[in-house]
Parts: structure tokens; sequence; C-alpha cells
């Protein structure tokens, strides 16, 4: 017998950036053989600063662009294990806005894109930094709508960022649904009232919180079977 979809109606996939389309972890690859044995713990801190200086930023109402809140959180890192390399600094922060796609993307995206379905990003990250890595993954025919925090001036998991993609899609939120790796987010998105994918790549344990996304999945190439199912 066919299964039911755990999605019926979905109109518009409305997908996180960073972690679940790009690889945050790819701007320090392509300089692991300068940072050396401490390549992997700088990405990990910049990532976590990262995401804890938007929240702090958030909760002290002091909002500044991801941009800043992405630099602040690599010197950071750098400065936990003294790398006082400039030139270095700066080609870590360029590589942000050209991190690769994970390798499902591109195929999801088109499957989606041929089901007649609406493809945006709702992200923390400023519109031109979104801009410049959906352009240099080459997403740029396949994602329709980029919807930054930057529209609202405060960043996930508030509640005004995820209502954008209402606001901006038209659409109801049992027509959208909402596709994260970041289980905290995919939470976020819960507590909003979204249908909600999380995409646990890493296998990960599920957070303790009492709003658990509909469905886990172990990467995007499930979601298409999803929705059609
Ligand atoms: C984003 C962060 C959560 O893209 O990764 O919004």
């Amino acid at each position: 017998m066919p299964q039911e979809s755990p999605f019926p109606n979905i109109k518009a996939c409305v997908f996180d950036a960073y972690g679940t389309l790009f690889d945050v972890h790819s701007a320090v690859g392509k300089y692991d053989q300068r940072l050396g044995d401490v390549a992997d713990q700088v990405s990990k801190i910049w990532r976590t600063k990262q995401l804890e200086y938007t929240w702090l930023r958030s909760l002290m109402k002091k909002h500044a662009d991801f941009w800043q809140v992405t630099q602040d959180a690599l010197d950071y890192a750098l400065d936990v294990y003294n790398i006082t390399d400039k030139q270095l600094r700066n080609e870590l922060i360029e590589a942000y806005l050209e991190l690769e796609c994970y390798p499902e993307v591109p195929d999801t995206l088109v499957k989606l894109k041929d089901s007649g379905r609406q493809i945006a990003i709702l992200s923390n990250g400023s519109p031109s930094m979104l801009e410049a890595v959906v352009k240099s993954s080459g997403l740029e025919n396949l994602v329709q709508t980029i919807l930054s925090v930057e529209m609202v001036g405060i960043f996930k998991p508030d509640p005004t960022v995820y209502q954008l993609a209402i606001d901006r899609l038209g659409l109801t939120a049992a027509e959208i649904v909402f596709l994260s790796a970041n289980a905290w987010d995919a939470s976020g998105a819960t507590a909003f009232g979204f249908c909600v994918a999380w995409i646990n790549r890493f296998a990960q344990r599920p957070e303790r919180l009492p709003f658990q996304p509909d469905i886990e999945i172990k990467t995007l190439a499930e979601l298409p079977g999803l929705l059609s199912a």
C-alpha cells in the first residue's frame, strides 16, 4: 500500500542555509593545512561562538548582522589558539562566501522545482552573504526567494523570523515545510507552527525541548519522496 505523505499540501520548501544547504566547515577545510592540528577545533569553536553570539545579541537587543557576528566568532576561535596571521584570517572569512553545498543539494532542489514547489531560504545570513554563497554553489536558478533575518533585525529562533516566510511567500504555515539540520532551529520552527523536517546529518541526539520536529531524515535526498508519497 502506498504510504501517505507526512506533509500533504506543501507548496513551498523553506530551507535553513548554514549547516543545512551549505557546509560551514568547508571554509576551514580549504585551509586545514595551514591551521594544522587545531583546524577542526577552530572550525567547531567558530560555529559554536557564531550561534551563541546570535542568541546573545537577540536577548540583549543589540543586533548586528551575521557578517559581523561571523567575523567576531572567527576572531574568538583564532584567539583561542593564538593564531595571529591576518592574511589567513581574511581568507577564512572570505571563504564563508564560497562555502560548499552538501552533495545532494543540487539534485534535490531540481526535483522539488520540477514538482512545482517554491524553493526559499530563510536564514540568519545577511542578504549579501546568502546571495554570494547561493551563486558560488550554482544554486541561483533553483532558489527563488532568499529571506534574511535582516528583514526583521533579530536572529532565529525568534518567531518573527519564521513569520517572514509566511508573509513573504503568501502561504499558510500548513503549506510550508521548513528544513533544518540545526536541531535548535528545527525546534524553533516547530514551536512557531511549521511542518518541520530535521536533517540529522550527524546522528545527533534530539534536543530536550518540548517542540519535536514532525520528521527526522538523514539527508535532503529523502525530501522529494516524502512530499510525493
Ligand atoms: C542559518 C543558521 C541557523 O542559516 O545556520 O540561519
